[in-house]
Order: structure tokens, then C-alpha cells, then sequence
């Protein structure tokens, strides 16, 4: 359980983290790409600027200047073209030439197709009547550019995994840390539940004792006495009971890693539905049960034994006269489901949830010995998890309500081993 909450919360810091860095990393990849871009339109601009005074107007005629260095546009990747003003390509110079069609209302274009290139168009402007003589396209591949931002990507990107890398290894020994004291108070607790519970049976089996010696002997004693007397063995039976459930769960809860042994699930199944055939019979019950034949788990006899009485005793207690309670076992490869299907009360899909939970019971108007104490699922699922099952229901107010306990299916040849109350008739089983 606590590994479970460890993990969720390592697991939720990466994601918040790995949320904070993505975002960083995005406004850090805009802003460089938008000043790079700047950049690269002020240097366009400037040299636009520069062509567009290079050029001279002469006999009706636009002539670019001859002084322009050719070297440096190609070194630079970059390439200039003049147009007169009917948008007629006059001269071009450089590498970087842009093949999109020239517009003198787009200031600024963008090649998208490879090579990418932006071009930047400017005016040609007389010096002497301002009158407007052509224009010049100012180009630039954007190879650099793109090469510039495609390692900063890796650069961020790489960053960003490295430090997630650094903050799980970080997270774990934080969450780690951070789970010692809920873990060791809650073993205090579980250590108190057990010590408690296995304090307090000395005392029971001392007023339990006496007061059946008193009931034995009752000949003299007055009839309210002795009812008083059948009282107070009849909470002494309750409360030893109670003791017990909440000793088995914080032994179940506590063992890590029990000394399981092969049992065979279909002998403990047959042998409750036999012994609860009377009690079904009484409550006119049908209890009826189809189970896949030899089918072994690795767990404790007693254990399992219990956790299938609860399901089998809740399936009797909460169906009414005239209901029928199936148990169900079947195997599918490894995994062996068993069904405990019954035609009671049902539950509501609101509590659904709760129905695991200690001391948690439907009707809580009821007296709250009436029953029982609503610690019997709680230890069916303890059972279940210590056995590395899962339990599950499923429920309709009125028509019925299926426990499901899933368990895996032992595999390979195992020697008997006699389980105190499994009585399996084989003295070898072998198993698939
Ligand atoms: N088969 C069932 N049909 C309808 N309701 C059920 C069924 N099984 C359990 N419940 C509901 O879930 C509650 C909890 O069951 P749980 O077995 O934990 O406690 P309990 O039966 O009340 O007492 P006990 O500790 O003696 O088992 C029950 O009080 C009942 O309301
Ligand atoms: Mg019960």
C-alpha cells in the first residue's frame, strides 16, 4: 500500500516538474526564435538598404551599382534582386535566391520550401524628388537559423530529460523519506490493534468461563438472572469474536511474506458449500456450486478457508427465503476466478466502494451487533491482497449482488502437503 502511495506521488512530481520544465523550455524556444528572426530582418533590412542606394537611374533606365560585394553575399548565404517598377526582375546577385513570386506589397516573405529563405523588400527611392524608381529584394537562407534552433531543441530537450532523470532519482529518496513516519506510525497502529486484541483475550476467556459455570449451575438462581447471565455470554461471544477479527487482520496486514504452501482451492470450496448446506437448507437457500476440478494456489489453508466463509456466510445472511447462492470456480490459463453469485439485497452503487472498508455495514440504524460487526470483507480482502488475489463486486439493489476473488493457478508437480482443514484425498497432486 505504501509503495502504491509512494509511487502515485514520485509519479505526480515528475509529471508537474516534467509540465514546468516543457512550458520553460517552450517560452525559451519563442523568444530565441523571435530574436533570431529580428535579427535576421534588421541584417536584411540594412542591406536592402545599401542595394537601394546602390542602385542609379539613368536614361529612363534603373542600373544597379556595380559595388556590391558578391563575395560576401554568397559567404553569407544570402542574395539581392532589383525590380523596376512593373515588377520585372532587372538584375540578381548571390546564393540564396528566392523563387517565390515578387510582390511589392509584401514586405517580408518566407520560403517554405526547401531551401528555406526570407526576403525582405524595400523601395528604391530617387535621392534628389523622392520619386519611387523600383525595387529590392533582400534574401537570406534560413539554414543557419534553422540549424541554430535545432540545437537548442536538442539542447532543451536533452536538459529537460536529464534533470527529470536527476529529479526521479532525487524523488525517490524524497517520497522515501517522506513516507518513514506515516509507515511506521501506521505499524504502531496495526502492532496496538494486534496487541490489544491479543491482550483482551485473557479477560474474555475468563468472564466466558465463568459465566457458563454459572449458566451450568443455574438450577437456584432466579429466572432474570439468568437472562441477565445468557446476556452477558452472548456479548462476551461477540466481543471475543470481534477480538479475533481484528487479530487476523493486523496478522494478515503484517505478513509480508508468509510460508505459503500448494492448497487445493476446489476441496476448501466443496467443503464449505457442504458445511453451510444446512444453513442454506434452513433459510430455504439453494446453495449450488460448479468447480473446475484440482485447482491449486499457493497460500494458507486457513486463510483461504476464511476469506470464502465470509463471501459464503454474507451470500446466506443477505439473500432472503426462497434465494439462491451459486459459488463459482473456473479457470482460464494461469488466472482462477471464483464467483460467489447470490439473488439478495443487493447493495447500492454508492456504497459499492465502502463495502471493503473496517466496520463499514449498510444499514448503520441497525443495533450494531445485529449481524455482525462489518469487519468480514474488510479481512476477505486483506486475505486476498496477502495472497496476491484481488477481490471485486459487482451488485444491484434487489436483484443480487457476485463477489469475484481472483487468484493464480499454481503450475508444475506439488508434493502434498496436509492442510489443517482442506482435506484433499490425494497424496500427490499433480497439476498444469
Ligand atoms: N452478499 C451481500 N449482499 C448484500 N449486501 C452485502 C453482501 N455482502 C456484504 N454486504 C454488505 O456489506 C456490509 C459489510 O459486509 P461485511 O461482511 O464486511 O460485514 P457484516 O456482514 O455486516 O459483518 P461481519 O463482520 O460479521 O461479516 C454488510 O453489512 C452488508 O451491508
Ligand atoms: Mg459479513
Amino acid at each position: 500500500m505504501f509503495k502504491q502511495i509512494q509511487n502515485r506521488l514520485l509519479i505526480s512530481y515528475l509529471i508537474v516538474l516534467a509540465s514546468i520544465l516543457g512550458t520553460f523550455a517552450l517560452a525559451v524556444r519563442l523568444v530565441y526564435a523571435h530574436s533570431l528572426k529580428q535579427q535576421l530582418t534588421d541584417e536584411l533590412t540594412t542591406l536592402g538598404q545599401g542595394a537601394a542606394t546602390s542602385a542609379e537611374f539613368n536614361h529612363g533606365q534603373l542600373e544597379v551599382g556595380k559595388d556590391i560585394p558578391v563575395k560576401d553575399l554568397i559567404a553569407r548565404g544570402q542574395a539581392l534582386q532589383w525590380f523596376d517598377l512593373q515588377e520585372q526582375l532587372i538584375a540578381q546577385q548571390g546564393k540564396a535566391i528566392s523563387t517565390l513570386p515578387f510582390s511589392s506589397l509584401e514586405a517580408l516573405q518566407v520560403q517554405l520550401s526547401k531551401p528555406r529563405i526570407q526576403s525582405v523588400t524595400l523601395p528604391i527611392v530617387s535621392g534628389d524628388d523622392h520619386r519611387k524608381l523600383g525595387y529590392v529584394r533582400a534574401s537570406q537562407s534560413l539554414e543557419e537559423l534553422d540549424e541554430n534552433l535545432r540545437k537548442l531543441d536538442w539542447g532543451l530537450g536533452s536538459g529537460i530529460v536529464m534533470a527529470l532523470i536527476l529529479s526521479g532519482i532525487g524523488g525517490v529518496w524524497l517520497t522515501r523519506q517522506a513516507m518513514y513516519p506515516i509507515e511506521e506510525s501506521f505499524q504502531r497502529l496495526k502492532q496496538f490493534t494486534a496487541d490489544a486484541s491479543h491482550e483482551l483475550r485473557s479477560p474474555l476467556m475468563a468472564i466466558k468461563s465463568n459465566v457458563s459455570v454459572a449458566l451450568k449451575y443455574s438450577d437456584g438462581m432466579r429466572p432474570t438472572d439468568v437472562e441477565k447471565f445468557e446476556a452477558i455470554a452472548s456479548a462476551t461471544h461477540q466481543m471475543t469474536d470481534l477480538t479475533e477479527d481484528l487479530l487476523l487482520l493486523a496478522r494478515t496486514d503484517q505478513a509480508a511474506n508468509p510460508n505459503f504452501q500448494p492448497v487445493n482451492l476446489t476441496a476448501i470450496l466443496e467443503q464449505l458449500v457442504e458445511r453451510y448446506q444446512p444453513q442454506a437448507h434452513a433459510k430455504q437457500i439453494i446453495l449450488h456450486a460448479h468447480l473446475a476440478q484440482s485447482s491449486w494456489v499457493l497460500g494458507d489453508v486457513a486463510q483461504l478457508t476464511r476469506l470464502f466463509t465470509n463471501l459464503i456466510i454474507n451470500a446466506l445472511h443477505y439473500t432472503l427465503a426462497e434465494g439462491r447462492v451459486e459459488i463459482k470456480l473456473s479457470r482460464t490459463g494461469q488466472t482462477l476466478l471464483v464467483d460467489v453469485n447470490d439473488t439478495g439485497i443487493g447493495i447500492a452503487s454508492e456504497n459499492l466502494a465502502r463495502v471493503f472498508d473496517r466496520f463499514w455495514r449498510a444499514d448503520q440504524s441497525r443495533a450494531h451487533w445485529e449481524g455482525g460487526s462489518g469487519l468480514g470483507l474488510a479481512i476477505a480482502r486483506s486475505i486476498a491482497q496477502s495472497h496476491g488475489a484481488t477481490i471485486s463486486v459487482s451488485s444491484q439493489v434487489g436483484a443480487g449482488s457476485c463477489f469475484t476473488v481472483q487468484l493464480t493457478a499454481m503450475t508444475g508437480m506439488v508434493k502434498f502437503v496436509k492442510p489443517p482443514s482442506a482435506n484433499t484425498g490425494d497424496d500427490q497432486a499433480h497439476l498444469t
